[in-house]
């Protein structure tokens, strides 16, 4: 397939209308990895596009929004906003992990504003409007409301808090705004085999950051997949371990993608060393269930539309995003361990020390990424080409073509295009 001649490398073509974007990233997202370019600046730029993309993406699919291990007791809650939706997470009476809306069934108001010196997350035995003390209970069923006794055929128990649909995958709590969404234990059900050595629903989070992004949410995602990168904005991090040009990506599947990144052949050695009990890695206990070659290399996975995912050897990074806006979204990094670490003496001394290394290869990403919407934003961007690393951005793209069409992209049988399974095929 050639390639669109008024599409590759131009700058003069801007699709005027969010309907002349989506043509433009469905006909983009059709080329061939080898002659890939990038989607129309106002995928990232234009807010009447975000609000479609919302609405068939987002708002359609399953979003991340907390990890069992912060809703440990009966009453703990988490307030979280998702696309304009006021959410309340919180572990219930008999053990039920919900999510509800905090608008108020009386006249709307969020039951946990800020400002009213609520906490954003803690523990609650009943949840109280500040406007007019409509109480509720923990399942959201309406408990106490003064004055209503003159209110003719009012019965308390048609007036409850609203709830969504919501699921727990790997002990993550994940919500589907417009409840439509086929059910994630069905969409991530192999996504869950590739990485159930790491159990994550026994890990705790051990090390949060939070970010405030002025940048779009697929700016993230593509930064997020891609490796590439490493040979630039990580040379002194990533790179001299995990180099880019080593990394690869199995083929595509409808509802993730998996990369891996494999570790040079020198720290490969060291890993497999330690393995044999010569030598001592920095960091957390390594996973009993994870096999040597999970040990050497990083696995990297988004589960549609943006639910991060890494694994390590000792740990599962996190990142929970929410998007906001065309060009700004918050983002929370986290780092889970199994919890059995929390009990080694020199769990305090490795968290300090993680987190730097952590914060150290986050803020390369963060500069790279508010740079990257700079340059989206301006009116002299050109239409980019892609290299073979960048097979996850390719299929990101693939991914939001789909489900701008309302379908999901097929699942691929074949060998992967790179890497070592690529030449056995
Ligand atoms: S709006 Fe909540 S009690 Fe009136
Ligand atoms: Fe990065």
């Amino acid at each position: 397939m050639n390639i669109p001649v008024s599409v590759a490398g131009s700058s003069a073509l801007r699709s005027t209308t969010v309907e002349a974007t989506v043509k433009d990233i469905v006909a983009t997202a059709a080329l061939p990895l080898e002659r890939a370019i990038t989607i129309p600046r106002e995928a990232y730029v234009d807010e009447e596009f975000f609000r479609v993309e919302a609405r068939t993406v987002l708002e359609a699919g399953w979003l991340c929004i907390a990890h069992v291990s912060q809703l440990k007791e009966t009453g703990s809650f988490l307030a979280r906003e998702l696309l304009g939706e006021p959410l309340l997470v919180v572990r219930d009476k008999t053990g039920v992990i919900r999510v509800l809306s905090r608008a108020c069934a009386h006249r709307a108001m969020d039951i946990m504003p800020e400002g009213f010196h609520y906490p954003r997350e803690g523990k609650a035995s009943v949840l109280l409007c500040p406007y007019h003390h409509w109480t509720y209970n923990l399942d959201g069923s309406l408990r106490g409301c003064a004055e209503m006794g003159r209110a003719e055929c009012f019965d308390r128990k048609d007036w409850r808090l609203g709830e969504f649909r919501s699921e727990i995958w790997k002990g993550f709590i994940f919500v589907n705004l417009d409840g439509k969404a086929p059910p994630l234990s069905e969409q991530y059900a192999d996504f869950a085999k590739a990485v159930a050595a790491w159990a994550a629903e026994d890990m705790e989070i051990v090390i949060s950051m939070s970010w405030e992004c002025e940048f779009n949410w697929k700016v993230m995602i593509e930064n997020w997949m891609e490796s590439y990168h490493h040979l630039g904005a990580h040379r002194d991090t990533l790179h001299p371990s995990m180099p880019g040009e080593n990394t690869w990506t199995e083929p595509e599947h409808p509802y993730f993608i998996r990369s891996h990144l494999p570790f040079t052949e020198e720290l490969a050695g060291r890993v497999r060393a330690a393995g044999e009990g010569r030598g001592k890695l920095p960091g957390f206990y390594t996973l009993p269930g994870t096999s040597m070659a999970d040990r050497t290399e990083w696995g990297l996975y988004i589960g549609y539309p943006c639910f991060m995912f890494l694994t390590m050897s000792d740990r599962v990074l996190w990142y929970r995003l929410e998007p906001i806006s065309a060009n700004s979204c918050k983002l929370e990094t986290m780092t889970l361990v199994h919890r059995d670490n929390l009990k080694d003496p020199d769990f305090v001394e490795t968290v300090e020390s993680e987190k730097e290394a952590l914060r150290e290869f986050h803020v390369q990403d963060m500069l790279v990424n508010t740079a990257v919407q700079r340059g989206l934003k301006s009116r002299k961007v050109v239409r980019g080409r892609l290299s073979h690393l960048e097979e996850p951005v390719w299929l990101i793209y693939r991914y939001l073509s789909a489900r701008l069409r309302r379908t999901y992209p097929a699942r691929a049988e074949r060998a992967p295009y790179y890497g070592p399974l690529a030449r056995s095929a």
